[in-house]
């Protein structure tokens, strides 16, 4: 049997329930799939023929010891998925960057180092933003995540000014149909588009995660966004097998425009669509039979 460990984290020590069904899945195809805590001290990592990266979702919270565990998968030679140079770079919200220079349109971002003092008043202003939201380049579920109206201005800089010692912080402007149309989650395994969820936040949120009160619902894109978010998969620049491409429909070209583009951890949204765990399951498969 080839054995892969499924990486969690404390939470979820036997895996998300989005994730769990794959175990069996799995079995079938004469894998056996572990799931085991990212930073547990006693699993030889060596013993594994490859690591899957699922929900460690503690990351951002413990981000050098995170980060480390990737150097110590590489010295021990175990092939990990997605491999670990690109979860090294999507880990920071930086890779948008990467990704704005290849010609992905992006939500507009201001990026400020953490040594930087920013005005935030200055900036909306030069910006002709009346409304920002103000986020860790580090972060995850919505940690730390802040909608700023230029009306609470002085709130905002106060905000700013305690979380940006320590991190380095994204300020973009607040993209409104978050609240109305929502936000696309395109699911992609084994290269390929998969399937569909759209997000939206609670009454008087703007967090579309559940852990903030947000609804998922299964829904079919229009092909204009999928041919738009295929463009941006092929963009990213490693080898992947699998990644979620979030974002924002353009109202008038139909356009996707990339908020965050989730190759280290994603939630896959596996229990919203038919034989989605089959087809991830066949994928990882696959992609561990070119690498035998
Ligand atoms: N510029 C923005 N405009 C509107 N909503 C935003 C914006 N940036 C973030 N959000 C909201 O905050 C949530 C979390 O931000 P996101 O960039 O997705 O980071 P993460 O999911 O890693 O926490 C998004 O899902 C969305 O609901
Ligand atoms: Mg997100």
């Amino acid at each position: 049997m080839f054995r892969l460990a499924m990486a969690t984290h404390r939470d979820w020590p036997a895996l998300c329930p989005d994730d769990a069904p794959l175990v069996p899945l799995l079995r079938d195809r004469g894998i056996e799939a572990t799931p085991i805590c990212w930073d547990d001290p006693d699993t030889e990592w060596q013993k594994y023929d490859a690591v899957l990266i699922r929900s460690v979702w503690d990351y951002y919270l413990r981000f050098d010891e995170f980060m480390a565990w990737f150097d110590l998968l590489d010295r021990l030679r175990v092939p990990c998925w997605n491999p670990s140079p690109l979860c090294r770079w999507n880990a920071r919200k930086t890779y948008l960057r990467d990704m704005a220079a290849k010609g992905v349109r992006i939500v507009p971002t201001h990026w400020v180092s953490s040594q930087e003092r920013i005005d935030l008043r200055r900036l909306m202003e030069e910006r002709r933003w009346t409304e920002v939201v103000i986020k860790p380049v580090v972060s995850a579920a919505g940690d730390r995540t802040h909608r700023i109206p230029l009306t609470e201005v002085t709130n905002g800089q106060r905000i700013l000014d305690q979380i940006s010692p320590h991190n380095e912080i994204m300020i973009q402007p607040f993209v409104k149909d978050v609240l109305d149309a929502g936000e696309w989650s395109l699911i992609y395994l084994g290269g390929r588009y998969s399937h569909a969820v759209l997000k939206r936040p609670a009454q008087g949120e703007f967090r579309v995660q559940e852990e903030h009160g947000g609804e998922t619902h299964a829904t079919t894109p229009p092909i204009m966004l999928i041919r738009s978010a295929d463009e941006i998969a092929h963009q990213i620049p490693f080898d992947w097998l699998y990644a979620r491409i979030d974002g924002f429909e353009d109202q008038q070209t139909g356009e996707f425009i990339l908020a965050e583009l989730e190759a280290l951890e994603p939630l896959l949204f596996l229990s919203y669509a038919d034989h989605s765990h089959e087809r991830f399951a066949d994928a990882i498969a696959l992609k561990l039979l070119q690498h035998l």
